[in-house]
């Protein structure tokens, strides 16, 4: 296989419970109508296209710890996430994982198979209890041809994830493991974090591991930079969150304008 990037092995359960169609629920039409207009993928509809799209959609419910897609299959259907998180990953052959991104509500998925023809290219693994919108490939295209919009907008998404994996393929060449979990604990702040006079918290907070994958870097690192960070007052671990500071985030400011 390519890289030795290599399908997950996903527990017979897990993989069952998730492609099973007996995840399908009912839904509250109104709640559909509003993760649909809160998308970024379908964003600046007109109604005509929301109801069009709120007529095709199935919800998805996934227990946390399950596969949504798994890397290598083929694709059958796009996903937008109405609640909870996914994360999508590239696991190699010496189990190592690579996480490519965290997904929250609003954003979407599996949508690069349906376009290009290949099996998919990552696997999206829910972190909790995660529901999201499920449209077919034939649903999807049927309602580009009398939306051209969402044709539009689907660009605008592969453009900033195009930007983004520029960004992190620059990071890997040109900074070291300490500028790059500053970079990530400053983005995953500015993603999910509330205010307060501290700082940002993230409510959740990564493990060294998590981290670690995000970087593309291993545990034992992460740990005596995270450590150290937290040492200079930089990040503080309270609980199960972690507060990013002010003075963290200016560094990292700072050094993207260096
Ligand atoms: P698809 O290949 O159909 O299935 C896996 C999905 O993971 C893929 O579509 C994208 O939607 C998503 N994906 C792949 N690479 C990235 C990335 N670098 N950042 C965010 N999402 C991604």
């Amino acid at each position: 296989m390519a890289l030795g990037i290599v399908r997950p092995q996903l527990p017979a359960t897990t993989i069952s419970t998730v492609l099973g169609r007996a995840t399908v629920n009912p839904e509250d039409p109104a709640r559909i109508r509003a993760s649909i207009a809160r998308a970024h993928l379908f964003a600046a509809l007109p109604i005509s296209a929301i109801e069009d799209l709120s007529q095709r959609v199935a919800v998805r419910r996934i227990a946390a710890g399950a596969a949504v897609v798994s890397q290598d299959e083929p694709g059958d259907a796009v996903f937008v996430v109405m609640s909870g998180r996914v994360k999508v990953v590239l696991c190699g052959e010496s189990g190592r994982e690579v996480t490519l991104s965290i997904l929250r509500p609003g954003d979407s998925f599996g949508e690069m198979s349906l376009f290009d023809g290949g099996s998919r290219s990552a696997t999206c693994i829910a972190l909790e209890a995660t529901a999201a919108l499920a449209l077919s490939r034939d649903d999807l295209m049927r309602h580009i041809q009398a939306h051209p919009r969402t044709a539009m907008n689907l660009l605008g998404e592969m453009a900033r994830r195009l930007r983004k994996a520029d960004e992190t393929i620059a990071q890997l060449a040109l900074c070291d493991v300490n500028e790059r979990l500053i970079h990530r604990l400053v983005g995953l702040a500015r993603e999910e974090g509330s205010n307060s006079a501290e700082g940002l918290v993230v409510r959740r907070r990564p493990t060294q591991q998590e981290l670690a994958n995000m970087i593309g870097s291993c545990r034992e690192t992460i740990s005596r930079a995270f450590n150290q960070l937290a040492r200079d007052g930089l990040i503080i671990a309270r609980g199960r969150a972690l507060i990013v500071t002010p003075a963290l985030i200016e560094r990292s400011e700072r050094k993207k304008a260096a």
